[in-house]
């Protein structure tokens, strides 16, 4: 897939292009991690939302698709419909009750269908145009539905101590937001994005897994260094030396330091004819 230029984006990439490749070896796999870290999270949050039997629901960004089937499997839903610009991982690992779309959330003609539950977990993050993103998905929410926004953000300030784990942090959120466009400053703003969105009963709330050696948070988090250390040197930040002795530290009892965690929003689109 080639490069686009985009607006805003000093490297001109997207998500799966300069970095996180389907292609690549083990990208799979460390979205698994991450699903790991964050998945019974994830479903505990839905399901106190009520997303149970009867319900169809879209999954924005699937990746490999570890909520989407536990929708299906563990709270019983109706259908799943798990959008992704790349399907190979979701293709798979086939459920009944699982269908998938290979479409770009982000192509004004995006619109398929309307759903009680619509769930984006670490995808607006990486999307420059997250505002207009969520209006396009608060489109997509049935009247009594909810929308189910997650996202990474970073509670470390400049006040935190440096680590060899937060010095690759920022260089990570850094040469990433020069390459493709993430952008993790807004997600705190999630509920009032929502609220402005039309919706109601409006709540957040934060996670932050240990980062203990060997956790699939760490894991996660050095296999995410390794796919962007490209851009995490283009920063000048960091050289390759730091790098690997991030990944070192990460792995070692001398690690002592707070993981980026995920903000969870949701808020609900109030019914048909209510004010
Ligand atoms: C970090 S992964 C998250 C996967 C999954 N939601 C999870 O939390 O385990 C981001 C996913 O969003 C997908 N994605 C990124 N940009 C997209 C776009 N414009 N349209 C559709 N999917 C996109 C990627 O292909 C990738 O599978």
């Amino acid at each position: 897939m080639s490069a686009t230029p985009r607006e805003g984006v000093p490297g001109g990439s997207r998500y799966g292009e300069a970095v996180f490749r389907p292609e690549q070896a083990g990208e799979g796999e460390r979205i698994d991690f991450g699903a790991l870290a964050y998945d019974d999270i994830t479903m505990a949050r839905l399901r106190a939302l009520g997303v149970g039997p009867g319900w169809r629901c879209l999954d924005v960004g699937a990746g490999t698709g570890t909520v989407s089937r536990r929708l299906l499997d563990e709270a019983g839903v109706a259908s799943v419909l798990a959008v992704d610009r790349d399907v190979r991982f979701l293709s798979a690992r086939p459920v009944p009750g699982l269908d998938m779309l290979e479409a770009d959330i982000t192509a004004p003609d995006f619109a398929p269908g309307r759903f009680r539950l619509v769930h984006a977990r670490f995808v607006l993050m990486h999307l420059p145009e997250h505002d207009r993103l969520i209006t396009a998905l608060a489109e997509l929410v049935a009247p009594g539905g909810v929308l189910v926004l997650s996202d990474a953000v970073d509670l470390t300030s400049d006040r935190t101590p440096d680590t060899p784990y937060t010095t690759l942090m920022r260089a990570m959120w850094q040469g990433l937001r020069a390459t493709i466009g993430t952008d993790i400053s807004w997600v705190p703003s999630y509920p009032q994005l929502l609220r402005g969105a039309g919706f109601g009963s409006v709540a957040a709330e934060i996670h932050v897994p240990p980062l203990l050696p060997g956790s699939p948070i760490s894991r996660f988090w050095a296999d995410t260094w390794e796919r962007s250390r490209a851009a995490m040197l283009g920063t000048g930040l960091v050289d390759d030396a730091a790098v690997d002795a991030a990944v070192r530290y990460l792995d070692s009892d001398q690690c002592a330091a707070l993981s980026a965690g995920m903000l969870t929003a949701w808020g609900w689109k109030p019914e048909e004819g209510a004010r």
